[in-house]
């Protein structure tokens, strides 16, 4: 009977294929060509619609037998397959725990952001606000209004960047003291603000200069303000920033927009350091801001942060400070 034969010969030939399989790849190529749509023993299948009753129910059988046997081939050699490539992915992927982890490096914040924001908590802890001002800012704020006119010799005494077009009247701040005037211009007294901020003057990078530094700025202005409180401010200051034993003098010195005014040392490590200016607020200031001179006075003070942290710190060069060497940052962590 030449059609079972067939059917026999169809059922090995698919038998070898699917054994010959090496993986689910091969196997799904060769289910397709021995049992899919388009093979012999499908096409067979198909051809039992044309025959009649009897026979069909004969080889209907033999076809269906042939059938099953080639889909259970397939299933066995699909759970072989299978077990083979999940053993394989095992190993493939495997992951050896007790390889040493790569490590990344910790950033650090910069040592001048951890002391701006040390200094700005101790003052923010004594009532203090924390005041803002732009680091582009007008000329008039910058000189003019803190009583520093245009052919006033302390113009040239701060190196100023000047920013094109210069009709606009714009500097980089030289100091933190404009945001005195626009405090003042915005506010009514009692008046306590810090003012840590960047400034910039056309100095050359050396061992205790850079073009770009920062100041921190302090006013106050409320009914009887003297001296004394400005030195007792100070001194608290000077202690948070040195140490307990840390103490200050005033020499007498000079700023249009305070007076008197004085340059403030600082005692530390067994010599005198110049720390900043400060001076009561020039009553001429005061009134230009609309303050009443005579219910109010004032006292301000200016520091430079690279020159506090390298007293500290006993840092030397500057050239530490602004080159932005990871190394260098890390020493000092992400705060005190
Ligand atoms: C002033 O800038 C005044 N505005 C300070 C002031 C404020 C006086 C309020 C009175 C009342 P002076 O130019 O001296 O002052 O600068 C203050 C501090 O800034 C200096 O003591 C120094 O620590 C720092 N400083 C100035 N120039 C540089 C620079 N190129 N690099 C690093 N620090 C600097
Ligand atoms: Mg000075």
């Amino acid at each position: 009977m030449t059609f079972e034969s067939d059917l026999l010969t169809w059922v090995s030939q698919a038998k070898s294929a699917i054994s010959a399989a090496v993986n689910l790849e091969q196997l799904k190529l060769a289910r397709l060509a021995h049992a899919g749509d388009k093979s012999p023993i499908a096409l067979a299948s198909r051809s039992l619609g044309s025959m009649d009753p009897q026979d069909r129910a004969t080889f209907g059988k033999i076809i269906g037998d042939a059938r099953a046997q080639v889909a259970a081939i397939v299933s066995e050699r699909t759970s072989v397959l299978e077990e083979e490539r999940d053993a394989r992915v095992l190993l493939d992927e495997i992951v050896d725990i007790t390889l040493p982890a790569s490590r990344s490096q910790r950033g650090a914040l910069h040592p001048i952001t951890i002391l701006k924001n040390e200094i700005s908590d101790f003052f923010i802890a004594q009532g203090y606000g924390v005041a803002e001002g732009p680091e582009l800012e007008a000329e008039w704020l910058n000189f003019d209004a803190l009583n520093i006119p245009a052919d006033h010799p302390a113009r040239t005494m701060q190196d100023t960047f000047f920013v094109e077009p210069l009709d606009a009247r714009l500097v980089l701040r030289t100091h933190t003291s404009p945001v005195q005037i626009r405090t003042m211009l915005e506010n009514e007294p009692p008046i306590y603000v810090i003012c840590p901020g960047r400034t910039f003057r056309a100095d050359e990078l050396d061992a205790t200069h850079t073009p770009v530094f920062h100041q921190v700025e302090g006013l106050v202005v409320d009914k009887g303000i003297t001296m004394a409180h400005l030195k007792g401010t100070l001194d608290l200051f000077a202690r948070k920033m040195f140490g307990d034993e840390a103490i200050t003098r005033l020499r007498p010195s000079f700023f249009p927009f305070t007076e008197p005014s004085a340059e403030v040392d600082v005692f530390f490590n067994g010599r005198w350091i110049e720390w900043g200016g400060c001076g009561m607020v020039n009553p001429k200031v005061l009134t230009a801001c609309g303050v009443d001179t005579d219910i109010f006075s004032g006292f301000a003070f200016g520091m430079g942060l690279e020159r506090t942290l390298m007293v500290r710190h006993g840092i030397s060069d500057m050239h530490d400070i602004v080159e932005g060497d990871i190394r260098f940052s890390q020493a000092f962590g992400v705060g005190l």
